[in-house]
């Protein structure tokens, strides 16, 4: 028995000024398999998430759209939860910085802090706009670089040199609120203090609550020294005030991390979970934090040392991810390559995206590509070729043949075990955040499950009628396959194991289904899990912007269909379609293959040697020899095309092709007529 943990999971907080792109999907989704992953395998785990709504950028944002704060972070809030539940991102609570919550436990926590003697106030002086009557933050300062001369840097580093400075350094310095110089102006700001937590921050990164490249990050910043923190702001500032302090507000990175525990705290309300079971200084639950590789000096120094000045326990573990690239580069709105979840979701399958994410996260900080080219490549070959293909494959014999019901005993029970005795390594994989990992070993295993029906071949068996029995032990054994697999993905699918675990007629899964095969029940008809993706339209993912911006409103089509699914249809054949003149020019044909054999020097090809009717005999060459045994094709009817001009090819002349599906090698599968049709007929 795995003792039960009890868990707490954050996503790092949205910024409530825009829409939700892949970077931050990325991030969610890997929060998303694990939390998924620790429900499956029985521990108690909270997933709570919500937006960052304070400080300068939103409330500039407002301004500048003619509304109040409060309104575009409303607005914002309905779409961001949106698109998360749209993505299959399993929340228990998401919230908003700006709550009563919030604002509660900041007043609670700074309290506790300048209790215990951490705050400090000190004199700053700050750029100040006189025409916008407010200061401004470091990055609404531009100008140019002190070091290197360079026009148009941000108040607190150059692009060009790398230098760091403060906007006071910067020369013709102007406020890009308002694009006047700005002058200098003195106010008390409060700090907390840094540089007491050093001992027991270094203690804490030792005790493997960051991964092994961020510690060592981290011994840099210990290096360096840690700086007390700059945690207060002058109004106007589109935030909490800080308590006994009128005119000063909580900086935006002091409220947000405390926008966790608002989201924890308003879920314990709403299911009598305590708040102090997680958060008390000596909890025995974990805390556990994902987060992008730029917001680490927030995570891995601040907050920890935050929560241990205000005598709470501090975060279990920091998980740091890399940045989403498109096509090898950053996101970038001009190149056409910024990708909102809503852009994608109006075309695809969310599972195709968290398919493709588990597949490349490891537990590391690299950046992770998102190559549109393999996207399509590699969910065709590994959910749609692989995966769903086991039970298509399978599942029609038990429902014809069998009345829907499984054998009672498996033909292949070590076969059986050997899915089951790989769960362990796979759970490891999760739980150690290489998805990556899983996903190779469930398609591993995918591959054998493959090989196991293809040397079975049950459809060859199914002709004859005494075979009955043998036809259903072995698709009861690949049905039972594919179950075990889709219990493994069940944290990276959860929408197609949901309808596996129906097709089986199963009320529920956890990680230990796994280990017992089903027998002797009855399954339901089964209805295909996924369909192939059009490469073509996965391309038309990155566009220019002036299209971008175009296809985010959609035009219905003709006919008055405005859904997504019939929209995502029409980019799907949109610049694909060819005329019914076109059509007819194909001459299509049934054909009887007379002799086959394979190829001296082409270890893909069969050269086969057809009848086609009226037509005469001809020669083609197929790639078709890992899924064929050529004798057993000799008498079997096919599609050909038979008007395709002849080919030259190194072994000999290929007159025409056959039609085949499936995406290669040994998933391949001849279209034949049924019975009754002979060579030469038109097919129409
Ligand atoms: N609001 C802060 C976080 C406060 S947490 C107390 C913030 N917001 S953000 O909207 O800019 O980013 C949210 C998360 O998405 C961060 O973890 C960030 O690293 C991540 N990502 C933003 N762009 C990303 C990519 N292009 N790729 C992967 N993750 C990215 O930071
Ligand atoms: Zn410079």
């Amino acid at each position: 028995m795995i003792q039960r943990r009890r868990i707490l999971v954050t996503s790092a907080l949205y910024y409530a000024n825009g829409p939700l792109h892949l970077g931050h999907i990325l991030e969610a989704i890997q929060t998303d398999i694990w939390v998924r992953f620790q429900k499956l395998r029985g521990h108690e785990c909270h997933y709570v998430c919500a937006d960052d709504t304070h400080g300068t950028p939103i409330m500039l944002k407002a301004q500048s759209e003619g509304v109040t704060p409060e309104q575009l972070i409303a607005r914002v809030n309905v779409e961001h939860r949106q698109d998360l539940a749209d993505m299959l991102i399993g929340l228990d609570n998401f919230g908003s910085t700006h709550s009563a919550e919030n604002q509660a436990i900041c007043d609670r926590m700074y309290l506790a802090l300048r209790e215990a003697g951490y705050i400090d106030r000190r004199s700053v002086r700050q750029a100040y706009d006189e025409k916008a009557k407010m200061f401004l933050p470091d990055r609404y300062v531009k100008g140019i670089c002190p070091v290197c001369g360079t026009a148009d840097q941000y108040g607190d580093s150059c692009e060009n040199c790398g230098s760091t400075y403060t906007p006071a350094d910067l020369k013709n310095p102007i406020s890009v609120v308002t694009g006047t110089a700005p002058v200098w102006r003195e106010s008390e700001h409060y700090f907390f203090k840094l540089s007491a937590f050093e001992k027991s921050l270094s203690t804490w990164v030792r005790s493997g609550a960051t991964q092994g490249s961020v510690a060592r990050k981290l011994d840099e910043w210990f290096t360096q020294g840690l700086r007390d923190w700059d945690i207060s702001r002058d109004a106007p500032y589109f935030g909490f005030e800080i308590p006994g302090a009128p005119g000063k507000y909580f900086y935006v990175w002091f409220d947000a991390p405390i926008g966790y525990l608002a989201s924890f705290t308003q879920l314990c309300n709403r299911t009598g979970l305590k708040f102090d079971d997680f958060l008390a200084a000596d909890s025995a639950a974990e805390m556990h934090h994902f987060i992008g590789k730029d917001i680490l000096y927030f995570h891995t120094l601040f907050w920890p040392a935050v929560l241990e000045g205000a005598s709470m326990r501090r975060p279990t573990a920091v998980h740091a991810h890399g940045f989403v690239t498109i096509n090898g580069q950053k996101m970038s709105k001009s190149r056409g390559t910024f990708i909102t979840a809503r852009n994608y979701l109006e075309c695809f399958s969310p599972e195709y995206l968290r398919y493709y994410f588990a597949a490349k996260l490891s537990s590391g900080i690299d950046d992770i590509d998102m190559n549109l080219d393999e996207f399509s490549t590699r969910l065709n070959s590994d959910i749609v070729g692989k995966l769903v293909n086991i039970a298509s494959r399978c599942a029609g014999f038990i429902t014809r043949n069998a009345a829907g019901a499984l054998s009672k005993a498996l033909p292949d029970p070590d076969l059986y075990d050997a899915f089951a005795a790989a769960g362990d390594g796979i759970a490891a994989a999760y739980e150690t955040l290489d998805t990556a990992g899983a996903v190779r070993d469930i398609m591993a295993l995918a591959d054998r499950a493959n090989q196991y029906i293809d040397l079975h071949k049950p459809w060859t068996l199914a002709k004859q009628p005494e075979k009955a029995v043998q036809v259903q032990d072995i698709c009861t054994q690949g049905l039972n396959l594919f179950r075990v697999l889709m219990i493994y993905l069940q944290p990276i699918l959860p929408d197609m194991a949901l309808k596996a675990q129906r097709f089986f007629q199963e009320s529920s899964w956890d990680w230990a289904s796994a280990a017992t095969p089903l027998l002797g029940s009855v399954i339901k008809p089964y209805e295909p899990l996924a369909t192939r993706l059009d490469p073509k339209a996965v391309a038309r993912l990155v566009q220019p912007q002036a299209d971008a911006a175009a296809s985010a409103q959609p035009v219905a089509p003709a006919g008055g269909a405005s859904d997504a699914a019939s929209l995502a249809a029409a980019a799907a054949v949109e610049g694909n379609m060819i005329s019914i003149d076109d059509f007819m020019r194909v001459d299509l044909r049934v054909a009887k293959v007379l002799s086959a054999s394979v190829v001296d020097g082409a270890d893909k090809l069969l050269k086969l040697r057809l009848d086609v009717g009226e037509l005469g005999q001809r020669d083609i060459f197929a790639g078709i020899r890992a899924a064929y045994d050529p004798a057993l094709l000799v008498g079997r009817l096919i599609v050909v095309v038979a008007n395709l001009e002849p080919r030259k090819m190194r072994f000999g002349l290929s007159e025409g092709m056959m039609l085949a599906a499936g995406p290669g090698g040994k998933d391949v599968f001849l279209l034949s007529p049924d019975a009754g049709a002979a060579p030469g007929m038109r097919v129409k």
